[in-house]
């Protein structure tokens, strides 16, 4: 089994403003997508990532928020959150889509969601900390929605336009 570094698409990008589909049943191919949206994200580094972000419109997302110790790899096909806490709790956030920045975005602190694993075995688990920020922000993305969506117009588009002149300095080569 041979894994692809696959490339992340840049903010502003219409992949990653639309609703991705729901995936069928684990086939080869969405194993593979898995296994290399985890080595895509771990070369980043980062500590999610969404398939949206390297082409793929299909619902899948990988995390893995263990900063030091066993690496806990996680693929989720077809996330879903079933239930939310009343507690909020404040992250600063980035994405690997949004190189660089970095905004505070108020969020449910403990999320239980249900997902479809590599296996074809359902799952569902209670994430709280870091991990409940990191789900919701990765299936955030399965929906077209980047965390820039929860800052102010002016935040907003003051991002945005740095991420056109990235784009425009990448594109010349720089
Ligand atoms: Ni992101």
């Amino acid at each position: 089994m041979r894994l692809m570094i696959r490339s992340i698409l840049i903010h502003p990008d219409p992949r990653l403003k639309k609703p991705c589909e729901a995936v069928g049943p684990i086939t080869p191919e969405i194993a593979a997508l898995g296994r290399d949206m985890l080595e895509t994200m771990y070369d980043a580094p980062g500590i999610g990532l969404a398939a949206p972000q390297v082409g793929v419109m299909k619902r899948v997302i990988v995390m893995d928020c263990i900063k030091d110790g066993t690496p806990e790899p996680m693929v989720l096909c077809n996330p879903s959150v079933i239930w939310s806490s009343e507690d909020q709790n404040t992250y600063e956030e980035g994405c690997l889509s949004i190189p660089d920045q970095y905004a505070e975005v108020k969020r449910p602190a403990a999320v239980k969601v249900s997902w479809l694993g590599l296996d074809g075995k359902q799952y569902e688990r209670l994430f709280s900390g870091i991990w409940a920020t990191c789900v919701q922000h990765e299936i955030d993305h399965l929906d077209g929605k980047l965390f820039i969506d929860y800052l102010g117009p002016l935040k907003r588009q003051m991002i945005t336009r740095k991420m056109e002149k990235l784009k425009r300095e990448l594109a010349r080569g720089y």
